[in-house]
This record gives structure tokens, sequence and C-alpha cells, in this order.
């Protein structure tokens, strides 16, 4: 599909208002997506897990406006309290969409907004935010295009999600989703995330993510000024064909449950991510040395029990501790003994892959 496959025909009918509510979750990257081009085409492909417990809910009354002049309209209420500091980012989100969304304009919107995980976990909600929007506007749109069919619902969700945040177009359906085009994946499409489209080993469903808490301040470096920091970075070519790279190994490692060669990917992975950020200019270290102490005892532990217990990292000093179901005792047993002590006020979140967002 392209993009001009997302503008709507004419719309059959006019509400008049209602309210619609959306619950979207996170998702955590294997492959990581760190770079764009313009109108957020990513310079590599990705791959994620779709979380469960991390999400955003997301409710929006929309009343029909008198006339049909005027920018934009809306108010946003972020864990039911007025936050006018999100404005900005939802007035960019809506000047992007309105030509795939052309209702935008007609209507004034009341946007509430809260996530599960705490305001102030580091946790970034951009995509989980993103995604519930996004469902949100295709619900209105839904109801004015009453034949839509659930296959385009989901896609242009993911289009219209990906305009606001890169990895939100990963967070509306489970349970692996891939974004960006690769030669090799079929229907892959940079502009929206697909259903993983190939076999995936019965160990890859019931997978567990425990989220470290390592420092729950404010990122160092926001998405935007990290994609920008792939701008003439000596080692970009590299590092994306590397990402082509490792989607294409995934496939028979998802495939036969290859646990030993999915976690060497899956690190160096993380790692990678963050070794760009050290080696562009300006540079940055977003690793804590909680972060490494985590690292170096996941890796020890794991040397010494061959429990399958790996890492994978953000843009930021939280750790994803990644397990399958059958080692879930053993690794929550030593990420309590073991890792939390390593957490800001030892907090931490369980969580684990999820099926997509829910009305
Ligand atoms: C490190 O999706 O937050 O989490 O498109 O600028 O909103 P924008 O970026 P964003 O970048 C996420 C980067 C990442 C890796 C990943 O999720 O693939």
């Amino acid at each position: 599909m392209t993009e001009k496959d997302f503008l709507p025909a004419p719309y059959q009918h006019f509400s008049d208002g209602g309210k619609v509510t959306w619950k979207a979750p996170s998702n955590i990257a294997l492959v990581k997506y760190w770079g764009k081009l313009a109108h957020q085409i990513p310079a590599n492909p990705s791959i994620s897990f779709t979380l469960d417990a991390c999400a955003t809910t997301t409710s929006v009354s929309y009343q029909k406006k008198e006339g049909n002049i005027g920018g934009f309209s809306f108010d946003l209420f972020f864990e039911g309290k007025p936050k006018a500091d999100f404005k900005p980012k939802i007035e960019t989100f809506f000047g992007r969409i309105e030509a795939y969304l052309p209702f935008l304009k007609k209507y004034h919107f009341a946007i509430e907004t809260s996530n599960s995980f705490p305001h102030s976990s580091g946790i970034a909600s951009s995509a989980s935010g993103m995604a519930a929007l996004s469902l949100c506007l295709m619900d209105i749109e839904k109801q004015l295009n009453p034949e839509m069919d659930e296959g385009f619902f989901k896609t242009k969700a993911s289009f219209l999600a990906r305009l606001g945040s890169g990895s939100a177009c990963r967070s509306i359906e489970g349970d692996l989703i891939q974004w960006g085009e690769h030669p090799k994946i079929p229907n892959s499409s940079n502009l929206y995330g697909i259903k993983y489209p190939f076999e995936v080993n019965p160990i890859f469903k019931k997978y567990h993510d425990t989220i470290l808490l390592v420092h729950k301040g404010q990122k160092q470096v926001s998405s935007t000024v990290g994609h920008d920091l792939m701008h003439n970075h000596p080692y970009a070519q590299n590092r994306f064909q590397q990402a082509y790279d490792n989607l294409d190994r995934l496939k028979s490692i998802l495939a036969d449950g290859n646990l030993e060669d999915f976690i060497k990917i899956v690190e160096s992975e993380a790692l990678t991510l963050h070794a760009m950020m050290m080696t562009s200019m300006p540079y940055f270290i977003l690793m804590k040395p909680d972060t490494l102490e985590i690292i170096n005892k996941i890796w020890k532990y794991r040397n010494e029990s061959n429990v399958p217990i790996c890492f994978t990292l953000d843009a930021g000093a939280n750790v994803h501790v990644l397990y399958p179901e059958s080692v879930k005792e053993k690794a929550i047993q030593f990420i309590q003994d073991e890792l939390v002590v390593h957490c800001e006020k030892g907090h931490y979140i369980c969580d684990r892959i999820g099926v997509g967002a829910k009305k």
C-alpha cells in the first residue's frame, strides 16, 4: 500500500459527536529502529514484542464545531489534569495526519489519557500514547465510514501512529510486529507495522519482560534528537545493514526457538544502539553504572546456570530482562536476589508479550 491508499473517500455519514476509548500497549524492540528519513520513514527495518501491562488508555470525546473555520481545536488531560505541555506534540501530529483524516478540523476534541505505569518511571509513553490516540481517531473515522474493514482499520491506525512516533506503529497489534521494508519479508512496509509473517516457535509466544527501573528521570536525549544523530554518523550505513542482516537471521531463530542465537542478536542490538549514541557527534552515554552492573550479573548468571535470560535496552538506562515462561520462577528469583538492588527505589515492572490494543 502507498500513502494514497490512506486518503479516505468522501464520508457517507456525519456524526454530531460521541466518545471512544482505546487502550494500547507499549512495545520492546528486538531489532532497533534508530535513524529516520523525512515523514517518519525508518532508516532500517525493526521488529518488536508487543507488551501487555505497560499501556496507555485514551478517550477522545468529539463534538461538531459550529462552522468549518479555524485550526485544530482540542483540550488535553493527562491523568485527569489539563496538560498544556503535551499540546504542541498533538498539534504537530494532527498537522501530519490531517490529509488522511479530513474530519479533524470539523470537531472539537477532548482527549483524556493515562498510563498504567508511573509517569516518572523513565518509560517512554510515546509508542502506547500515539497508538491509543490513533485508534481513537480511526474509530471516529469508522463511524463516518462504517464499511471500513477490520484489516484496513488496523493498518491505517498503525500508519497514523507512525506519523506520531515511529515505534508507535508497532503498538497496534500483537504479538511480534515488524516495521520497515525488508526485501525478504513479504508485505513489509516503511509506512506501517505488520504481524511477523513467518513461523514463530511457541517458546516466543509466552515471553516475559521484567523492566528494571534504573533511572526514572527524564531522558537525556529525546528520540527525535537521537534519530538525528544518525545523519552523517560515521557508522550509520553499516549499522543499517546490520539491522537488515539481523532480521534475516531471526527468521530461522524464531522458527526453531534457538534461544542461544536469539540472545546474541537481542543483546547485540541493544549494545549497538548505545554504541551509536556513544560514537555520534554530539555523543552520549545513556547507561548508568547500575545498568552495567545488571548486564554483568545477567551474563554471569546465564553462564553459570544456563538459564536463557537476556537483556535489551531502550534509549535510556532502564534494562528490559527477557526470558521464556519455562524459566519464569528462576528468573524472578534471580532478579529479586541480585538485580532489584540496582533499581531506583527497588522499583521494577513485570510485563510479558501481549496481543495488542483493545477498545
Ligand atoms: C530506541 O519511536 O520514540 O526505542 O519516531 O522520533 O518518535 P520517534 O522515535 P521513537 O524511537 C524509538 C527508538 C527505540 C528503538 C525502537 O523502539 O525500535
